[in-house]
């Protein structure tokens, strides 16, 4: 067997900066009051698309890796903001990097999406379908959020983050993961535009429909059996866990799930007061900033736990 090595990483922050200071000039809220309950204190917005977000993130991850475009032959990206519904972000990723070879799709599953795709791309990599992937989270959800609410503009925000994954004959990569999709809990977190098509419109607005107490308890729950089914898989335990890298939605709900599996504060990497919620490029960015930063290094095991709308959960285990 094969293993899915993860040879390069990279990022794409937006450079304009919206605080909540910011936000507080135009919505009903403030800064004491996002802080104290999400963590987040600033957000980055983007003025281009979600494919040039994933491009810039793709090209740092390639550089990092060494690694030739045309050598690819799969390229995933995980989004729910992709900038058309037909032809997908990871085509325009393919035609912006000049690769040739690969098969390019989108991957929906909200804000799980970058785990789900690095689970789909290591099994493509362990059976001999892939040798050369390249993974991207990517959202641009500030274009669609409605800045009139403040229940959900405030937490959210633009980026995006790759990771080139290569066939392996080291025990290294995504060593054991579990995906799952609590279907009875669709309801509780949605992004609607509207019953009909002729409704939708890509520049307007959507409307984040969500009941965030029920998220957070059901988010909770879900990330902690798949944390421990992966435990059991790989007969690992809380010891051998060198970092925790959770899904940025909420601070109160990392530090509660780090309390669950066990994983001391000073092990779970958290940069949601920098970027808020960027969905499915929360993994992949914390990811690229940890490893740059030094907070995890080569031979680190890493556990890995997101959730989305869907209601969407997933854990894995990374030894990089
Ligand atoms: N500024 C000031 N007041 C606000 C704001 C705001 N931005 N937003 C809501 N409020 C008010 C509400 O109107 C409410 O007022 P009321 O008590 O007079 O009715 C009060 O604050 C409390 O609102 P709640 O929604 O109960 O606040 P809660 O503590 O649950 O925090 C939050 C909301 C942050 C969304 C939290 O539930 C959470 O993080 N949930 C899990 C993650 C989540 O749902 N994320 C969004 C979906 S995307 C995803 O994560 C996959």
């Amino acid at each position: 067997t094969k293993f899915a090595e993860i040879t390069g990483w990279g990022k794409c922050l937006p450079p304009a900066v919206m605080t909540n200071d910011d936000l507080a000039t135009f919505l009903e809220t403030s800064d004491e009051w996002i802080v104290s309950r999400t963590g987040i204190s600033e957000r980055r917005v983007s003025h281009v698309g979600t494919s040039e977000l994933a491009t810039v993130a793709a090209r740092n991850a390639l550089a990092a890796a060494d690694l030739d475009p045309n050598e690819l032959d799969l390229i995933i990206v995980g989004t729910c903001t992709a900038d058309e519904l037909i032809p997908n972000v990871a085509s325009k990723v393919q035609q912006n990097i000049g690769s040739k070879h690969a098969a390019a799709f989108d991957l929906n599953a909200a804000c799980s999406s970058f785990l789900y795709a690095m689970h789909v791309a290591t099994q493509g990599i362990k059976t001999g379908a892939h040798k050369k992937v390249l993974l991207i989270g990517a959202e641009r959800l500030t274009r669609i959020l409605d800045w009139t609410k403040r229940e959900s503009a405030v937490l959210f925000g633009d980026g995006a983050g790759a990771m080139v994954l290569e066939a392996s004959d080291e025990e290294v990569g995504l060593l054991a993961s579990h995906i799952s999709c609590d279907a009875d809990a669709r309801d509780v977190l949605s992004l609607d535009f509207g019953s009909s098509f002729d409704r939708f419109n890509f520049d307007g607005i959507m409307q984040f429909d969500f009941v965030g107490q029920e998220i957070f308890k059901r988010a909770v729950k879900g990330m902690s059996a798949a944390v421990d089914k992966v435990f059991q898989e790989t007969g690992m335990t809380t010891d051998d866990i060198d970092a925790l890298i959770p899904h940025q939605a909420n601070k109160r709900l990392i530090d509660f799930l780090g309390k669950m599996c066990k994983v001391p504060s000073e092990k779970t990497v958290i940069n949601i007061q920098n970027y808020g919620n960027t969905s499915s490029a929360t993994l992949p960015i914390a990811f690229a900033e940890a490893a740059d930063n030094g907070i995890i290094k080569p031979g680190d095991s890493i556990m890995s736990a997101v959730f989305g709308g869907g209601l969407t959960c997933g854990a894995g285990l990374i030894k990089w």
